[in-house]
């Protein structure tokens, strides 16, 4: 005979039994809705790549967090779309003085206060002309000539309000720069989530259309990580936890779930998820095709992103599951 005394399916039989024992859970407070602003008035376009998702001018942004806060959620990533024809070699309009990013924290921050955490997408390529995260010289991608350049825009972000920059770039040593200027502006209550862990990936096609901010020539390889590295991903945490990161980042989330069980054991900072945009938009095309039950999808997901040790997740989904009711 089998011995059956233990019987793992008794903790399975009603759902609040299961609720009762469920080991990951998800809430609200873990949630970041990313946002796509760009400059004019009253606009809201739908960006056809990321259904659900669109490019907003400030004063529409300003409802649409509105809204979302009533929802619970409570922060938000700003990505500037700025015009093509403010687009330069250096990327300099990214902290210009009218630069839509500032523009939109200094709007959220004055209507919302604390009560929104801001967070701004820091990074070169949606305003550099050859769409490169880093300055172009000899057909490279110069490294240390880009820290400068990211520097002052993060102080833009931060002199406008926001609580936190997030540097997307993958430079060496960015995070040290932006730390630097930071303190030296008397800004040492800003904090820095690092996307300390970014894999070169094909998931950012549908962002890279939202963006327009895809590279002119080459890839991004020389600077994003390998997709076939995993122990190259605790150096890079580490380094940027000695350059000051408050909170780190892996990216993208769902074929990474490896490497933020790695980083989550080694480290004790805050652990980010980046559910990217292909991760969306390949669950809103099957959705739409009746082929998977979206919110169960999900939900899955976001499970397995608590499972590996995760503690916020960056997600287009938040929204959309709040509104729904889906937890
Ligand atoms: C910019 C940046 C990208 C994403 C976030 N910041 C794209 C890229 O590196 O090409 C991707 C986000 C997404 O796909 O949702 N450096
Ligand atoms: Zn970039």
């Amino acid at each position: 005979m089998y011995d059956l005394t233990i019987r793992p399916r008794r903790l399975r039989v009603t759902p609040v039994i299961r609720d009762l024992v469920a080991e990951a859970r998800i809430d609200p407070n873990m949630f970041v809705q990313p946002h796509f602003v760009v400059p004019g008035q009253n606009i809201s376009e739908p960006i056809e790549a990321m259904p659900g998702i669109s490019h907003q001018s400030v004063d529409t942004l300003l409802q649409t967090v509105a809204s979302d806060l009533k929802l619970g959620i409570r922060a938000v990533l700003l990505f500037g779309v700025p015009p093509e024809g403010a687009k330069y070699p250096d990327g300099h309009s990214a902290y210009a003085p009218d630069a839509v990013v500032p523009q939109a924290v200094a709007a959220l921050k004055k209507r919302f206060g604390d009560d929104l955490a801001v967070i701004t997408d820091v990074c070169l390529c949606a305003y550099t002309d050859h769409g490169h995260c880093g300055l172009v010289r000899d057909g490279r991608i110069d490294n240390d000539a880009t820290l400068p350049h990211l520097a002052r825009m993060a102080l833009a972000h931060a002199e406008a309000g926001a609580d936190i920059v997030a540097p997307s770039d993958m430079m060496d040593g960015r995070i040290g720069a932006v730390r630097a200027a930071l303190d030296e502006a008397g800004l040492a209550h800003t904090g820095i989530m690092s996307y300390s862990v970014k894999y070169a990936s094909a998931y950012y096609g549908p962002f890279r259309e939202a963006a327009n901010s895809a590279p002119g020539f080459g890839d991004r390889r020389s600077y994003q990580m390998d997709a076939r590295n995993r122990r190259e991903a605790l150096l890079e945490a580490q380094l940027d936890i000695e350059e000051g990161a408050d909170i780190l980042m892996v990216k993208p989330a769902l074929a990474y779930l490896d490497v933020v069980r790695d980083i989550a054991e080694a480290f004790s900072q805050p652990l980010a998820v980046y559910n990217v945009s292909g991760e969306y938009s390949m669950v809103k095309a099957a959705a739409d095709r009746g082929w998977i039950d979206e919110r169960a999808i999900v939900m899955e997901n976001w499970h397995a992103f608590r499972r590996a040790g995760a503690d916020i997740i960056i997600t287009y989904h938040a929204r959309q599951a709040l509104a729904e009711g889906w937890l």
